[in-house]
Formats: structure tokens, C-alpha cells, sequence
């Protein structure tokens, strides 16, 4: 089977295609494209993803990216002669997508329906325009190639990000079955732990009271007067902190880091940032060595929060699979002493972390997700499919 997913819940926009067949106990899986556009840097100069330019570009860039996929699948060959397309339910449907609709159609209307069985959809949690664009292009592609759509779990598709296992970097081989797992789900707008036996039967066990991990890097970062997305200019700075041994002058918070619950918090820690900024700023500017410092401590305080936590969660859970994914998954010193506490306290603990290059948000991890669904016919009516700003496990 051959499955076209589609990502645009935040400020990547994603078009992958994948062929998959199954064993008795995996998923195995051959990209045949995995195509991406950033619009980090154009969401930088206002610190953050900004709704609607992210729903704008987008629109603008499913239609070459959907060219592109479809090249690189060998899934791509002009017509002749060009078909009519139902245009008034496309026009109807695309009628909100004005930077989509006439490049889609046209390229539509050029191109022979290419070997694709069904197409996969991010439908939430993320920002509600930009999850319309991609559910959109996702109705206009089943309706002109006649094929059913998946409408896929963002956060499903993290937790398949690192489920998956790569024979190549063309080849993955899914499992199908787990034992008791604990997935600590780390991004730009969710962090949480979520346990589970079977797949596609999610419990939160505990989620941030506030702030989201990588949110809480990016905002630490503004305060820094570093670039967006944070995160990894933090993580470059305390990198150069520890190399350069640097001392220690500042002490951050840890927030809820003993209290007895899998909940996290991270907005008391960007307050405490603010605060240290602040004091220091008012005599001088902050120096190279003090962001680096600051950096350190940024970093080392949240790595400290998600390794306490998760020998909570691991504990509460019994769990013998540990699943770390989503954009701060791309954290090397997270991830490192996460690897440290299974070593060393869960040794009967199986790790799985997503490749780095599938930590962050791409159309691959939403095929994986979409795999089960679709190899089983569970799809959705067109009708039925919206986007769900704050979706959460079914
Ligand atoms: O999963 P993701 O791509 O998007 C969401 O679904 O939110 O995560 C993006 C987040 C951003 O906050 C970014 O700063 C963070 O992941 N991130 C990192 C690193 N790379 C990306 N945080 C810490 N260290 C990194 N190396
Ligand atoms: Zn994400």
C-alpha cells in the first residue's frame, strides 16, 4: 500500500510517500519521499510562529512540494491531454485557500493519478488555520485521485517518529505490538507523558501546567536575544559553555521537580530568566560568557526536570518500553541523561528515541502514524474532518 501524508500543523509543511507491507509483527516501510519546507525563519523576526503567515506559506508551498514528491516517487507523469476536475466542489472546498487553489488545480489537472491508496493528515493539536490548509489540499487530493483519507494525531505521529526503526535511510520497520510503554513527548507546544499497551490506546499520566518544554527554550532564548527557534541556539551556547568550562555564577530554578505527580511546569523557570536578565542588564549588556553560562543553566535545569519526572513515570507505570520524541527529543544533552537514568536505574527498559532527523515536525512520522489505519480501512468521510486546534487522545 502506498500512503501521501501531510504536515502543516505549525511552521514546517511536509509532504511525504511511503510503501509499506507487513509481517506478522512489523510495519515495513520504504520512503519513497520526504519532502520539507521551514518557515522558521520567517516566523524569527516575531520570536515565535506568527497563525496567519504560517497558514499562508503553507498554502504556498504544498503545491511545489507536492510536485516534488511525487518526482522523487517516480509517482509523476504529465497527461496528454488535461481531464476536467470536479471544479465546483474543489472550488467550494478550496475557496478559503485562495495561495493553493489555482497552482493545486493546475498541477491536478496536468498529471495522471499517480499509485497512492490513501492519503494521511495531521488534524491536530496545532494552530487551527495552518491544520486547515494541510486537511484542504489532503479533501482536494482524495477527491480527484478518488482515495480515502487518515486524519492523523500530531502527537501519534511524534510517538511513531521514534518507534520506528531505520534499516536505511530509506527503510523503516515499525513494530506492531509493544510492551507496557511510557512516551515522554517533548515539543515546541506539548510536553507530556503518555502511557500506554496497545497502540492507538493513549493515557496522559502527566502534562505541563503551563509552558511546553521547547516553548520554555524558545522564550528563554528571546530573552537572550537569540534567534527562533530556540532551542537549538541554547543548546549551541551551553555546548560551548561546558566546552570552554565555564563556572557556574547562576542558579535556576527546577519547578515541581519533587512534587508527586508526572505534571510539569516550566514557566516559573523563563520567569526566573527574565528576572536574572533583568538584574543583569542593568549595569551592562549581557556578555557572550554570560549567555553561554545562562544557556548551561537553562538547558541543565529542564534536563533535570525530565529525568526526574520520568523515573516517576517509569516507576508509576511499570513501563519496559521508554519512547522520547517530539523537537526537544533533538536536545543531545536531554536525551543523554535520559539514556543515563535507563542505564543505570532501568536497565530491563527498552529506549526508543526518534532519529534526529524525524524529531522535529515532518510528513514521514504522520505516514507511520497513519500505517495500522489505513492497511485496516479505518478512514474518515470527508465531512468529518476538521481541524482540532487542541485535539487530544481519543
Ligand atoms: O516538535 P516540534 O518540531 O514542533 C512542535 O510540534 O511544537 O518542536 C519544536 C520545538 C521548538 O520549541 C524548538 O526550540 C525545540 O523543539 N527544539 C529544541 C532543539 N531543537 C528543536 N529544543 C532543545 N534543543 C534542541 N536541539
Ligand atoms: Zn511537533
Amino acid at each position: 500500500m502506498n500512503i501521501l501524508s501531510i504536515e502543516t500543523s505549525c511552521d514546517e509543511t511536509g509532504i511525504a510517500i511511503i510503501s509499506v507491507t507487513e509481517s506478522d509483527a512489523t510495519y515495513v516501510t520504504n520512503v519513497l519521499s520526504n519532502e520539507l519546507i521551514s518557515q522558521a525563519e520567517l516566523h524569527a523576526q516575531y520570536g515565535g510562529v506568527f497563525p496567519s503567515l504560517a497558514k499562508q506559506e503553507h498554502a504556498k508551498a504544498l503545491t511545489p512540494l507536492l510536485r516534488l514528491a511525487l518526482q522523487h516517487a517516480s509517482m509523476f507523469t504529465t497527461k496528454n491531454f488535461s481531464d476536467p476536475l470536479p471544479t465546483e466542489k474543489l472550488e467550494t472546498l478550496l475557496a478559503r485557500e485562495p495561495e493553493l487553489h489555482t497552482e493545486l488545480l493546475q498541477l491536478l489537472s496536468g498529471i495522471e493519478k499517480p499509485p497512492i491508496d490513501a492519503v494521511a493528515v495531521t488534524h491536530g493539536p496545532g494552530l487551527e488555520p495552518a491544520l486547515w490548509v494541510g486537511i484542504n489540499c489532503a479533501k482536494a487530493l482524495s477527491i480527484v485521485w478518488n482515495i480515502p483519507i487518515v486524519p492523523i494525531n500530531h502527537m501519534e505521529g511524534h510517538m511513531y517518529a521514534a518507534l520506528a526503526t531505520a534499516l536505511s535511510p530509506r527503510e523503516y520497520h515499525i513494530p506492531k505490538h509493544i510492551t507496557p510503554a511510557v512516551a515522554l513527548l517533548i515539543s515546541g507546544g506539548h510536553t507530556e507523558f503518555v502511557s500506554f499497551t496497545t497502540l492507538g490506546a493513549y493515557t496522559v499520566i502527566g502534562k505541563t501546567r503551563d509552558d511546553a518544554a521547547g516553548e520554555c527554550f524558545d522564550k528563554c532564548a528571546r530573552l537572550l536575544g537569540l534567534s527562533y527557534p530556540g532551542g537549538p541556539e541554547i543548546a549551541r551556547l551551553a555546548r560551548e559553555a561546558r566546552e570552554e568550562q565555564l563556572p557556574q555564577l547562576y542558579t535556576l530554578p527546577r519547578p515541581m521537580m519533587t512534587e508527586h505527580t508526572c505534571d510539569l511546569s516550566f514557566s516559573g523557570l523563563k520567569t526566573a530568566v527574565l528576572r536574572l536578565t533583568q538584574t543583569l542588564t542593568q549595569i551592562d549588556p549581557l556578555s557572550e560568557t554570560d549567555k553561554k553560562i545562562i544557556a548551561r543553566e537553562i538547558e541543565d535545569a529542564i534536563a533535570d526536570v525530565l529525568v526526574s519526572k520520568t523515573k516517576r513515570a517509569l516507576f508509576e507505570t511499570n513501563a519496559h518500553t521508554f519512547i522520547v520524541s517530539g523537537g526537544v527529543s533533538a536536545n543531545t544533552t536531554i536525551v543523554n541523561r535520559l539514556r543515563t537514568l535507563i542505564d543505570t536505574e532501568f536497565g530491563y527498559v527498552q529506549l526508543l528515541v526518534s532519529p534526529r532527523t524525524l524529531a522535529t515536525d515532518n510528513a514521514l512520522m504522520i505516514a507511520f502514524a497513519a500505517i495500522p489505519l489505513a492497511l485496516t480501512g479505518q478512514f474518515t468521510q470527508i465531512a468529518d474532518i476538521q481541524a482540532h486546534g487542541n485535539l487530544a487522545y481519543s
